[in-house]
């Protein structure tokens, strides 16, 4: 696991897109696994500069981690009232690239059987021949993708339940504006597992802030547990980068 501390957030995604383009340049029809949340969110800026300068995301492909049970994209309505992940896949990122529509895949949490669902994505990921490089955010219960304490570190895409923790979180940071009543939040997801992630050929881990502290302490130096599921990144033998800011990194006994 190779561990990289930079200055400031601006500074993590800065490098993890360069991280992703460099991929991209070699390998032009990439395997992406991606995430939602507040911390890709300039990563995918910075991605969306580098298209601008030249890089075509024509052949890539990608898959995303998660989506919550009840929602699926809907143009028709303003983005603040679209709280799907795939819309705030459209908005903060796909709408501004060269990505082909029929490349980009995110779990359907309208589906009218969940559980087949799932099943499809893991097949699909499998057809696309696995995913080369998963970029990976962690949550403050030590989350990857949905996959909350308790859950088996060999699952795979399954339905999930969120904690209060998360949906607090999400609450603050994105439903607040919505409409939406915290207590009226989607609480299942259709997540990839962790043993899903942990196929993948290579993982770009980004966390930043203070708030992260205790929890990458506890994934990447702490003991290997499914109440942290982001510490089965102690797990994987492929190359795993894990970008911090100062404040994420604070907390890190051997930094
Ligand atoms: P955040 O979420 O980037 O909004 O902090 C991270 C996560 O839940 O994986």
């Amino acid at each position: 696991m190779n561990i990289i501390i930079r200055r400031n957030k601006g500074d993590v995604s800065i490098a993890a897109a360069e991280h992703i383009a460099a991929l991209i340049r070699k390998k032009p029809a990439a395997v992406l696994g991606l995430a939602t949340g507040a911390t890709p969110l300039g990563t995918y800026r910075d991605l969306i500069q580098m298209h601008r300068d030249g890089l075509d995301f024509s052949r890539v492909i990608t898959f995303n981690l998660d989506e919550y049970i009840g929602y699926r994209m809907n143009l028709s309505l303003p983005y603040s009232k679209d709280q799907s992940y795939a819309r705030f896949m459209y908005e903060e990122f796909f709408r501004h690239i060269n990505i082909q529509e029929s490349n980009i895949h995110i779990p359907d949490g309208r589906a009218d059987s969940p559980e087949e669902e799932c099943r499809k994505y893991e097949a699909l990921i499998s057809k696309a021949g696995g995913i080369d490089l998963q970029l990976l955010g962690i949550g403050r219960t030590g989350h990857w993708a949905f996959n909350e304490p308790g859950t088996p570190l060999d699952s795979r895409t399954h339905i999930q339940g969120l904690s209060k923790e998360t949906l607090d979180d999400n609450y603050r940071l994105f439903f607040h504006n919505s409409g939406i009543a915290r207590q009226d939040m989607p609480v299942c997801s259709i997540t990839m597992g962790v043993g899903t992630i942990l196929e993948a050929r290579a993982l770009l881990m980004i966390a930043t802030g203070k708030r992260k502290a205790s929890v990458i302490s506890a994934a990447l130096e702490g003991e290997i547990t499914n109440r942290v599921t982001a510490s089965a990144i102690q797990l994987f033998t492929g190359p795993a980068t894990v970008l911090l800011d100062r404040g994420a990194a604070s907390a890190l006994k051997n930094r």
